[in-house]
């Protein structure tokens, strides 16, 4: 019997009108289009998946070292490296389509307002997609991603140009490295966002005592791990009581009982990012251990908790 059917603990989820079969999801950038972690264990368990940010044209990324470890968590610059979106369609999900059956969530990132609107005219025909998740979010390139998402006017300006392109429900990825997050999360709900994912990276850096200089290439990357679980959830409870679109909560995430207490500040679903870095079996923990956890609290019905914080 597979487990979100145990008869005492449902633990599926719903986002938009989709029913996940658990709220599970491995994070944009750490589960790259599926193919790598498909090798560890049956990834069709997960509720769902974000593919790595794809944008209309291929990128390499930035330069090397892209990574730093830091205490609790770590740094990355990748740069948004990947395909680019025609070869996303035309050649990962098709690959995809043979081991994972779950609605799947797009990660489209952008340089321009017509960047973002025609890739998401491009995904949105991709009958695996399920959700199409706008990051404007990205600290790693410069004059794109953050750029759209520090201001609500600029948010708003590109939610609207998406949404009136797409036919799935368009969710938009918010940074923290704002002064007023909720401002920014009320901006792209009035411009037709159906749903909100946060927190994406910390921006931070690390010096090497050696070199004295940088560690990153690119200089500043984005923390992420269990260091900014606090500050992740602080951000989904501010935007749980902003707004009235779900929302997908995500930073540091790495138990079952991480789970639950994102979806007690407000999340409807959860990613899961830097734990996939360490142990590639970690979703697959999480979601296993996600009804012993359940019985110990007292949970049957997981959807149940969300917002139950507040
Ligand atoms: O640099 C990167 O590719 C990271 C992307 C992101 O944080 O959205």
């Amino acid at each position: 019997m597979s487990l979100h059917k145990t008869p005492d603990f449902d633990i599926t989820v719903k986002l938009s009108g989709l029913t996940l079969q658990n709220p599970v999801i491995p994070a944009s950038g750490c589960f790259g289009y599926g193919q790598e972690l498909r090798e560890f264990y049956d990834i069709d368990m997960l509720g769902s998946f974000s593919f790595k940010g794809t944008t209309l044209h291929p990128r390499f990324g930035n330069e090397l070292p892209r990574v730093a470890e830091c205490a609790a968590g770590m740094l990355n610059s990748v740069g948004l490296q990947n395909p680019g979106i025609d070869a996303v369609v035309e050649r990962e999900l098709p690959r995809l389509r043979a081991v994972f059956h779950q609605p799947l969530i797009a990660n489209i990132g952008g340089f321009s307002v017509e960047e973002y609107a025609a890739c998401c005219e491009k995904i949105t025909q991709c009958e695996q997609v399920g959700i199409i998740e706008l990051n404007i979010s990205c600290p790693n390139v410069h004059g794109g991603g953050l750029a759209f998402g520090a201001e609500p006017d600029c948010a708003a300006r590109v939610t609207e140009a998406c949404k009136r392109v797409v036919t799935k429900p368009l969710y938009v990825k918010l940074s923290p490295n704002v002064t007023d997050i909720a401002a920014v999360a009320r901006a792209v709900e009035a411009a037709g966002a159906d749903g909100l994912s946060l927190i994406n990276t910390l921006l931070g850096m690390r010096v090497d005592l050696k070199t004295r200089g940088p560690v990153l290439a690119n200089v500043m990357g984005g923390l992420s791990g269990p260091a900014v679980f606090p500050v992740a959830l602080r951000m989904v409870w501010q935007v749980y009581e902003a707004t009235k679109i779900p929302i997908i909560g995500m930073g540091g995430v790495s138990s079952a009982r991480d789970v639950i207490e994102m979806m007690l500040a407000g999340a409807s679903a959860v990613q899961v990012g830097t734990a996939n870095l360490i142990d590639p079996y970690a979703c697959k923990k999480i979601i296993e251990a996600l009804p012993l956890e359940m019985e110990k609290l007292g949970i049957t019905k997981l959807r149940d908790v969300v917002g139950g914080g507040h």
